[in-house]
């Protein structure tokens, strides 16, 4: 055998080694003080560990995640897994990153990261907070944009805005249009549009819209007007650039030199992709550590439309997007789709990596996604490392690992959880 082959190969059993030593830690990490429930599905014993895996009060997210997003879950969800699965440099992958929370968790832990959602909308809201720039280079650039009071939108938004508000959303929007058709947006524009897009309606003073629903489910504009009507109120005037440099504070608050080097270094070698979830040839096989995602709901949430003034900010023609974008009520639809997904996870997944999916549970327990995972999983080649469950005390937005999805019928989040043999 020559030289070559015997390093090889003791590398290789070094590289186990260390793969087992994690896994024994992990499994009695998530054995410790857990309920444990065993199920047979697909011919393997399947183990649910049932516990409070943290409270949400010990273990505080950092600020810069603090981009709201229909249905994201809370960054303790993916840490959790990133710290118990991977070692820096690992790569960590979402296919369905939504405002991004398993990648900027990834970057901030030192993790390679791959991001992927069918909607553009997600890059524009995770990649900034990658590069981030200094608050005042932010406020300089805010002053230098100039303001345009001929600028005419195709759109009414008075419902939402006061004339002056929209003046300055206007010609924010255009400035950063026309510097993306020159290509020559840099990082603090990206910023700027990240935290504009975000601040566009919302329900407290720090919104520049008026009081409309949280900032994640952006209402029809004629909804917005029977709000308008019922409360007897009318938009009053929001200062743009004011709003978006409180929200950069808040945002960095947590943020220190150091995260700003690391999430920059990561970020020069991050992939993120606007692809289908099931067709990622941009990924090499067997290249991924840690998948942690969770997949589109069953049925109940339209993931173009309740950004479609987010889209329109950021000229995304959401009607093309909706049309992309997976949504569907139907269990054999859902389940072929995320057959698919699977499939393509068990590709780019390296062997004796992870797949993490968190699903919710549909109509109060009677449709346990969990299950259905679990056997798609299998089915492709995967082995089931169980299904964790975390029991945390309810609010009334479904807030176990944290989701704040707001959505009737989901009420708990189970990670179901594989291993490439
Ligand atoms: C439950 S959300 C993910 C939220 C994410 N975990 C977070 O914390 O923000 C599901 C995401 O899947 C995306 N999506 C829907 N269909 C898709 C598809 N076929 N391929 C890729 N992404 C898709 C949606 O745009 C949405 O952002």
């Amino acid at each position: 055998m020559s030289l070559f082959v015997i390093t090889k190969n003791v590398y290789m059993t070094n590289a186990v080694k260390k793969q087992n030593i994690r896994k024994d830690a992990f499994l009695r990490r998530i054995n410790s003080k857990s309920v444990i429930e065993i199920h047979e599905n697909s011919g393997q014993n399947v183990k649910k560990y049932i516990k409070e895996f943290w409270t949400s009060k010990q273990r505080k997210g950092n600020s810069i995640h603090e981009i709201s997003y229909r249905a994201c879950f809370k960054s303790e969800l993916p840490k959790y897994f990133i710290e118990s699965l991977t070692s820096k440099g690992d790569i960590v992958y979402d296919p369905f990153m939504g405002r991004g929370t398993s990648i900027i968790e990834g970057a901030l832990l030192g993790r390679q990261v791959i991001g992927n959602d069918i909607n553009p909308l997600s890059q524009i809201l995770v990649k900034p907070r990658l590069f981030i720039p200094k608050l005042e280079d932010v406020e300089q650039r805010l002053n230098e944009i100039k303001l345009n009071n001929r600028l005419k939108s195709q759109v009414d938004l008075s419902m939402f805005y006061h004339p002056q508000t929209f003046v300055e959303i206007l010609s924010l929007r255009n400035y950063l249009i026309q510097k993306e058709k020159k290509n020559i947006l840099d990082d603090v524009d990206l910023w700027i549009r990240m935290v504009a897009t975000n601040k566009l309606t919302g329900h407290s003073k720090n919104f520049f819209s008026i009081y409309t629903l949280p900032p994640n489910q952006a209402i029809s504009a004629s909804r917005q007007a029977l709000i308008n009507y019922k409360k007897q109120q009318i938009p009053p005037y929001k200062n743009v650039k004011e709003i978006i440099l409180i929200k950069t504070k808040s945002l960095l608050s947590n943020i220190d030199a150091n995260h700003v080097k690391i999430l920059k270094n990561i970020g020069k070698n991050c992939l993120l992709l606007s692809n289908d979830a099931r067709f990622t040839p941009d990924i090499p096989n067997n290249h991924v550590q840690l998948t942690i995602t969770s997949p589109p709901f069953l049925n109940v949430i339209q993931y173009a439309q309740d950004n479609w003034l987010r889209c329109w900010f950021n000229g995304i023609n959401v009607d093309k997007i909706s049309k992309k974008i997976t949504v569907t009520s139907s269990l054999k639809e859902w389940t072929k789709f995320m057959n698919a997904v699977l499939a393509e996870l068990f590709r780019i997944t390296k062997p004796l990596g992870y797949v993490g999916v968190e699903v919710g549970e549909i109509d109060k327990g009677k449709i346990l996604l969990d299950e259905v995972i679990v056997e798609l999983g299998i089915k492709n080649g995967f082995k089931s490392e169980g299904i964790c469950i975390n029991r945390q005390t309810f609010t009334k937005t479904a807030q176990i690992w944290g989701v704040t999805n707001n959505t009737m019928g989901t009420n708990s989040n189970r990670i179901v959880l594989f291993s490439k043999p």
